[in-house]
């Protein structure tokens, strides 16, 4: 962060400053977990559902944090303001205004974004000092907390930017106003409280919106829906597509999945070709890395350091596909991170490509806030899963109330032999399943957030050998 005293602090939030001395200076991180308060930071007191933060507020400061910034009276150095969040977003703003030369990258999307961040933060990162969010720090706290990150050595902010509404995108490329911005598609993720795909498009567009005309809008050609926002922009244009044929400038052709589901192809750029391996699982990251891979492009990196440094970057945030081999033959896809329609495709993908001649296995929790079309999305997910390859699952395992229609759907199927199984929960999905695997089997663990099935994938991960 750049060093702000306390009482800049104060004029930039609109805040008032208590028992503090107005010349003291904030030079570490702002945070809003006391926890992780240190020497020289601010600590942004928000009251949760469990606990509130002001009450953490003197601890803090015992930290080491020169101050809190509050919504009501503390004992300990603070500045009091109406709202946090938008205090946050005011202190961001002031701290982007004061660094022009930092280029802002903005990723949004319904599927993708933190896995596009993390390949285009590794790319990005070799040209120069580089701030990303971890995981999926994308929201009113998150994406202000990460841009004060940003200090007088920052280059480049690679940002995730989500939405649950329409105007939300809108609110965080005000903080950090991009000036490139990757759309990569728009899916059923929240789909239920936008209203509608219209919706998400309309709110996912917001991004394009808000880049200026010599900006650069990165949208994702093989996305009917993406691609309409060209429209939205003032922005140039730059396409992505991974289909066959494309008169998108950043292409991925000849693409192949390595027997564990990785993704090599040949990159395509104006500027020519080079062959890219990525270490990612999965089908769906070959648009990822080519959103990342144009990104870089426009920041000035060269195609043999694009190829080199996607075929270099790892996973970086938890759960996303991973990938883990036991040694009794079992092989458990940990895709617990979240789950929405289409995600759910891409990892059912990628498990009927892992289980060529094994047996597949699915342990599926619900897909939350998809609205009206919640069970029939349920449904057809099931009826996917059971098409797979030539016979289907071997097991689709349903894990809650809510995830049965999963099963309903399955059974749809007529030729299916696979066994549909509920489990009330993750304990009874790994009970089921254990006297059912068998070496060379492969397992799929997926579920939105609030299901936490990552505990079912570690104990499946766990049991190697055992
Ligand atoms: N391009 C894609 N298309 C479909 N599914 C994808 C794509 N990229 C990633 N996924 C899958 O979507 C899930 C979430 O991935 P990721 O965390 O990268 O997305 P996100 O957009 O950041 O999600 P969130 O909205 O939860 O922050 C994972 O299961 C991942 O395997
Ligand atoms: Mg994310």
């Amino acid at each position: 962060m750049i060093p702000l005293s306390l009482a800049q602090i104060a004029r930039v939030t609109g805040g008032q400053l208590c028992h503090g001395d107005p010349d003291a200076v904030v030079s570490g991180e702002v945070v809003i977990d006391s926890r992780r308060a240190g020497p020289g930071g601010l600590f942004a007191a928000v009251a949760g559902e469990r606990s509130d933060g002001h009450d953490f507020a003197a601890a803090a400061v015992a930290a080491g944090a020169a101050a809190v910034l509050a919504t009501r009276p503390v004992t300990v150095p603070s500045v009091l303001v109406a709202d946090v969040p938008a205090a946050l977003a005011a202190l961001a703003r002031s701290v982007v205004d004061a660094l022009p030369a930092v280029r802002i990258a903005g990723i949004t999307g319904s599927s993708g974004k933190t896995s596009t961040k993390d390949l285009a933060a590794q790319l990005v990162e070799r040209l120069g000092p580089t701030i990303a969010p971890a995981g999926s720090y994308n929201n009113e706290f998150g994406h202000p907390l990460t841009v004060l990150r940003a200090d007088a050595a920052t280059r480049y902010l690679v940002l995730e930017l989500s939405a649950r509404g329409i105007g939300h995108i809108a609110y965080l490329c005000r903080v950090a106003p991009p000036r490139y911005g990757v759309v990569l598609n728009v899916g059923h993720a929240h789909a239920g409280e936008f209203g509608g795909l219209d919706q998400v498009a309309r709110a996912k567009g917001e991004l394009a919106e808000a880049l200026p005309a010599d900006g650069v809008a990165i949208l994702n050609a093989d996305d009917p829906r993406v691609l309409a926002m060209a429209g939205r922009t003032e922005a140039r244009i730059v396409t992505f597509s991974s289909a066959p044929v494309s008169d998108a400038p950043v292409r991925a052709v000849d693409i192949r999945l390595d027997d564990l589901g990785r993704p090599s192809f040949i990159l395509l750029t104006p500027e020519g070709s080079a062959p890219v391996t990525l270490r990612l699982h999965g089908a769906h990251n070959v648009p990822n890395a080519l959103a990342a891979a144009a990104l870089a492009r426009e920041l000035g990196m060269d195609l043999d350091g694009i190829a080199d440094g996607l075929g270099a970057a790892v996973a970086r945030s938890r759960w996303r596909m991973e990938v883990h081999q036991r040694p009794d033959g079992v092989t458990v896809i940990n895709d617990a991170y979240n789950a929405n329609p289409e995600s759910v495709r891409a990892a059912i993908d990628a498990l009927a490509h892992l289980a060529q001649g094994g047996r597949a296995f699915a342990i599926l929790g619900h897909m939350a806030e998809l609205g009206g079309t919640s069970r029939a999305s349920h449904e057809d997910i099931g009826e996917y899963a059971a098409r797979i390859g030539d016979s289907g699952l071997a097991g689709l395992i349903a894990v809650g109330e809510e995830a049965a229609p999963l099963l309903d759907g399955a059974r749809r199927v007529r030729s299916w032999t696979g066994e549909a199984l509920a489990a009330p929960d993750g304990a009874a999905a790994l009970e089921l399943l254990a006297n059912r695997l068998k070496p060379s089997d492969v397992v799929l663990v997926k579920a939105s957030r609030a299901a936490h099935l990552e505990g079912v994938a570690a104990a499946l991960e766990g049991e190697a050998g055992q």
